[in-house]
């Protein structure tokens, strides 16, 4: 049987070397995910959690622990000097307090963004705060080393677009490190987070910065949230562009009632607006007082800007917003089109101040209100960036007059004068 332990010794010989080779393999993977890291590998943090219940306060906290301590002493130095102030606040509370703090993560390259989403019924525009770190370095870092300062610095000038002076000011005065930003493929939104003019307005300024191409979604709108319409006569003027840019910038729409001698002065505008999702409607074209004309002379004052908004768009006018709200049996009978009145004037041809008019829209605005104002002065455009941040904040849709209609099942009938949609 000599034969047979002699060939027992060479199947154990095989067995050994394929086992000495597979540890090779095995190591040489390893070592390959080793230079490999830091990208998204989740086995650098954990998900960690703190969470406190008693008469004095509720706490519940998330944040991401990392396996190296440089990184994870970052991390926990915020989080830990956050729930310590909170607890140091809530002394002097008698109601029960409540902090609830969650986070998104992101990585790049060689840094990764954490950012804690907070709610804290103490102060509650502590919304969120930020945290880069470098990770070949394991050190904070600041997004000037992410980002090219020059073009974050020119991105975070749409700011002076989207919202008033006393707040574009601030943010524009501001170190950019300062803020707070969370980053994701599609780019970064940044939020103004805790600066001077907090105390004045009820939202939390911040910009979204979108790179590269992507698809938006189709927006659906809550049926039970409150919303107005917005409208400007007269234009268009060398301010529509800058209303155009705030309302798109703030995710909401309007109505433009034009009227056809500066829709013929900017055709380029007319079609910008049309392009960009918002309505457009007819103010006849010269702005006469449609009672004061023949009916005939008035049919013409509509319809030649009807036929001019057809030829810059391809698309047909749907509404009608007479001159001076001057309307009377005749031309409500023999109008082609609905005619739209409004239920707030902001008086903003008189007043040419938004501080005058800014509050006749927020301490009066219910839903359904059509909101009347002019695309014609700066201090208009200015006023825009008061009320539509702050009309957002309070819950509203923006939307077109017939996107209004239609939400609020209103029918919108030639000769009908709508001045609200309740
Ligand atoms: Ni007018």
């Amino acid at each position: 049987m000599k034969w047979l332990n002699k060939q027992n010794y060479f199947v154990k010989y095989l067995i050994c070397i394929s086992l000495f080779f597979i540890l090779l393999t095995i190591l040489r993977l390893t070592i390959i995910n080793d230079g490999d890291l830091p990208s998204n590998d989740n086995s650098i943090y954990v998900k960690n959690n703190i969470s406190t219940d008693d008469e004095k306060y509720h706490i519940n906290v998330y944040y991401p622990k990392f396996l190296n301590s440089d990184i994870n002493k970052i991390v926990t130095n915020w989080v830990y000097t956050y729930i310590k102030n909170f607890k140091n606040d809530s002394k002097d509370m008698d109601a029960k307090t409540n902090l609830e703090i969650n986070y998104l993560i992101y990585f790049t390259q060689d840094h990764v963004n954490i950012f804690f989403d907070i709610s804290n019924s103490i102060n509650l525009k502590d919304i969120n705060k930020s945290i880069l770190i470098d990770l070949n370095k394991d050190k904070s870092s600041q997004i000037t080393e992410l980002y090219n300062e020059e073009i974050l610095k020119e991105q975070l000038k749409m700011a002076k677009i989207k919202y008033p002076l006393f707040v574009s000011d601030v943010i524009l005065g501001e170190d950019m490190n300062s803020f707070n930003y969370l980053i994701n493929d599609k780019g970064f939104t940044v939020y103004f987070t805790n600066l001077t003019y907090s105390k004045e307005i009820s939202y939390i300024p911040s910009l979204k910065v979108l790179e590269g191409d992507f698809v938006l979604e189709e927006k659906v709108i809550d049926e039970n949230k409150k919303m107005v319409a917005l409208t400007f006569d007269d234009g268009p003027s060398g301010q529509t562009l800058e209303i155009l840019k705030c309302l798109e910038l703030n995710d909401a729409k309007g109505t433009f009632f034009e009227l056809g001698i500066n829709m013929k002065r900017y055709k380029d505008i007319t079609k910008r607006l049309y392009d960009n999702g918002m309505e457009i409607g007819n103010h006849t074209y010269s702005h006469k007082y449609l009672t004061k004309l023949k009916l005939s002379k008035a049919l013409e004052e509509i319809n030649s800007t009807s036929i001019l908004y057809n030829q810059i768009t391809g698309d047909n006018i749907t509404l009608l917003r007479v001159p001076y709200g001057s309307i009377n049996s005749t031309i409500r009978q023999n109008s082609p089109l609905p005619i739209i009145s409004w239920s707030i004037d902001t008086k903003d041809w008189l007043y040419r101040d938004p501080e005058k008019s800014a509050p006749i829209v927020l301490n009066h605005v219910k839903d359904g209100d059509i909101i009347l104002m002019h695309d014609m002065y700066e201090s208009t455009t200015e006023l825009v960036k008061i009320i539509v941040p702050e009309l957002k904040a309070r819950g509203y849709e923006l939307l077109t007059v017939s996107e209004l209609a239609r939400y609020k099942n209103y029918q919108l009938q030639p000769g009908v004068v709508v001045k609200e949609m309740n």
